[in-house]
C-alpha cells in the first residue's frame, strides 16, 4: 500500500531536461540587449514563470525596459525556446524516469504535471508522453508563479485529492517552497534535494519507488 494516492511532478528537470535551452534562448536574447547572462543567473531562473524570469535577467543586467518592450522580449525568448525544443524527441526521455513512471502507475497511483511552463503540451508530446498524465496544470491555467502553491493545488484538484495525499517531485527550491507552502510532502532532486526543505532528497529519479512504496 503506497503512502500516497497521486504525485504531481514538475516537468523541466524532473522529467525532462531543458535548462540548456532556456539558458541558449534567454542568452541570445540578453546579447541582444547587450545585457550580461550566465549559468548563474540561469540557475536563478528554475521554476520561475517566463515574465519574472525576465524581471531577474533585466534587474541584473540594470535594464529597464516598458511592459510592451517586455512582452516583445518575452516572446522573441518563446520563439527562440520552441524552436531549441523541436528537436527533442522520445530519445529525450530516460529509461530511468520512464520506468519509475509506469511502476508508479501500475501500483494504481495518479500521476500529474504540475509545471510554471506554458510549453509543458508541447514538450510532453516531443517526448512521447503526450496522453500520458491523468492530468496537467500548467503556466497556463495559474495566475501565480512557485512559490505560490497554485499550480499544484490545481493539479491535485484535477486528479481529485488533497495536497496530503499527494507527493511533489521537484528541482527547484522554489517548487518544494511552494509545495511545503501548498501543504504537500515532497521529493527534491539536484538543487532542490540539497536545499534543506524537501521532506525527501533523492539521488535519482528511481528513489520514487521506495519513497512511494511501490
Ligand atoms: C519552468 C522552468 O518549468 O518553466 C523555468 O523551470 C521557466 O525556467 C518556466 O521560466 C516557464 O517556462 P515557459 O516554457 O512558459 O517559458
Ligand atoms: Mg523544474
Amino acid at each position: 500500500m503506497s503512502k500516497y494516492t497521486g504525485v504531481i511532478f514538475d516537468l523541466d528537470g524532473v522529467i525532462c531536461s531543458t535548462d540548456r535551452f532556456h539558458y541558449q534562448a534567454w542568452k541570445a536574447v540578453a546579447d541582444k540587449l547587450g545585457i550580461p547572462f550566465d549559468e548563474t543567473v540561469n540557475s536563478r531562473l528554475r521554476g520561475v514563470s517566463r515574465m519574472d524570469s525576465l524581471e531577474i535577467i533585466l534587474e541584473n543586467g540594470g535594464r529597464v525596459l516598458s511592459e510592451d518592450e517586455k512582452l516583445a522580449v518575452a516572446e522573441e525568448k518563446n520563439e527562440i525556446y520552441k524552436g531549441l525544443l523541436s528537436s527533442m524527441t522520445e530519445a529525450d526521455l530516460s529509461d530511468e524516469v520512464k520506468n519509475t513512471l509506469l511502476a508508479l502507475r501500475s501500483a494504481g497511483l495518479k500521476l500529474a504535471i504540475g509545471s510554471s511552463s506554458k510549453n509543458t503540451k508541447y514538450i510532453l508530446k516531443q517526448i512521447g508522453l503526450g496522453d500520458f498524465f491523468d492530468a496537467i496544470s500548467d503556466g497556463t491555467n495559474i495566475t501565480r508563479s512557485k512559490p505560490d502553491p497554485e499550480v499544484f493545488l490545481k493539479a491535485a484538484e484535477f486528479i481529485g485529492l488533497s495536497p496530503a495525499e499527494c507527493l511533489v517531485v521537484e528541482d527547484a527550491q522554489a517548487g518544494i517552497e511552494a509545495a511545503v507552502a501548498g501543504g504537500f510532502d515532497s521529493a527534491g532532486i539536484g538543487d532542490a534535494a540539497a536545499c534543506g526543505k524537501a521532506t525527501y532528497a533523492m539521488n535519482g529519479f528511481a528513489d520514487l519507488k521506495a519513497i512511494c512504496g511501490v
